[in-house]
């Protein structure tokens, strides 16, 4: 097999802090290696317009510090159909590019997945998202960085929750994952985490609420994922806890998109300088349709089928913490 000369790096999907400094870290062990770089806008849609941008290590100065990608990124639609896609290989040949390093999530991956059947295109990914869903690591890029924020962001409503007696329902990000929701609920102390994988029942929170209450608790910080099933309308939930629990005040914060800004953690930052050296790494090895990810701490590669499988596995020693801790 003939080893890459000129890579090309997009970010795909929804942003994620620290995306910047995986770029980063590809174009420098590109440079490293006396590779060439080349940076794709926009995700599949910048690869399917050819809107191309060559890459040094200088092209990449300050940028380690800063959430969001600088080379943007899209969900694409037109990179799900043949012409799409066909499109887009044009363009990568034309423009002399024989491999790729895609960042995002399962989208991200699943697209590459096809991609490489119908061309033959070598492909590596690295897992950027801030909802840490993604099987073959143990954690995403951007998924510290929106723990951090929300627990900043609950301590500060813990404040006026304590100050007033009430009781909070915070929604954090999270359609099909509970991660950010049982860490960071845990983290900041939430009484109760409603999460996608666990049903916990309307009835069953209002039995835990009045629990609370009995035993002498004044405020609450209940923490739901937004895709949690009984959490799905925040605002209506809120409604039934206070039609159901007279002693309750009840008010809503709904975190949204302040949980995918802001600088990278450190963790982050040191997470996607790994994974885009080991990007490089594990090109120049031959490997594609792979996946760079952390497992107890040492990087690794997983098929793209393995990364992007099935539904999203919760650890149930958390969910056993955080129950006997909000006692
Ligand atoms: O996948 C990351 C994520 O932030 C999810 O937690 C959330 O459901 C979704 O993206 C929101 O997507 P968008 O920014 O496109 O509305």
């Amino acid at each position: 097999m003939k080893l890459p000369r000129k890579i090309g790096i997009l970010t795909s999907g929804g942003d994620a802090p620290g995306m910047n400094a995986a770029i980063r870290a590809v174009v420098r062990a590109s440079t490293y290696y006396n590779l060439e770089s080349v940076g794709i806008y926009r995700g599949f849609e910048g690869l399917i317009e050819g809107d191309f941008k060559d890459l040094d290590a200088r092209s990449v100065k300050n940028i380690i510090n800063r959430g969001g990608t600088f080379l943007k990124t899209a969900r694409s639609k037109d990179f799900m159909t043949v012409e799409g896609r066909k499109k887009a290989f044009d363009n990568l040949k034309k423009a002399n590019i024989d491999a790729l390093v895609v960042i995002g999530g399962d989208g991200t991956f699943a697209g590459a997945s096809v991609f490489i059947k119908e061309f033959n295109f070598p492909i590596v990914g690295l897992p950027g998202t801030i909802d840490n869903d993604i099987n073959g690591t143990d954690y995403s890029i951007g998924y510290d960085t929106a723990l951090n924020t929300v627990v900043e962001a609950i301590d500060k409503i813990r404040d006026t929750a304590n100050s007033h007696n009430r009781l909070f329902l915070v929604e954090v990000m999270g359609r099909d994952a509970g991660d950010i929701a049982l860490n960071a609920g845990i983290g900041a102390g939430a009484e109760e985490i409603l999460i996608p994988e666990q049903n916990m029942g309307r009835e069953r929170l209002l039995e835990s609420l009045s629990r609370s209450k009995k035993s002498g608790k004044t405020s609450s910080i209940v923490v739901i994922s937004e895709g949690d099933q009984i959490g799905k309308n925040i605002f209506q939930l809120a409604k039934y806890i206070e039609e159901n629990l007279k002693e309750y005040e009840v008010r809503v914060t709904v975190l949204g998109h302040i949980q995918r800004g802001g600088a990278p953690s450190c963790y982050d930052r040191v997470l996607a300088s790994r994974l885009g050296v080991g990007a490089v790494d594990a090109l120049l090895r031959g490997e594609t349709n792979v996946m760079i990810g952390i497992i107890h701490n040492r990087v690794t590669s997983v098929p793209f089928s393995e990364a992007i499988k099935g539904s999203n596995e919760i650890d149930e020693e958390l969910i056993r913490v955080a129950d006997i801790i909000s006692i």
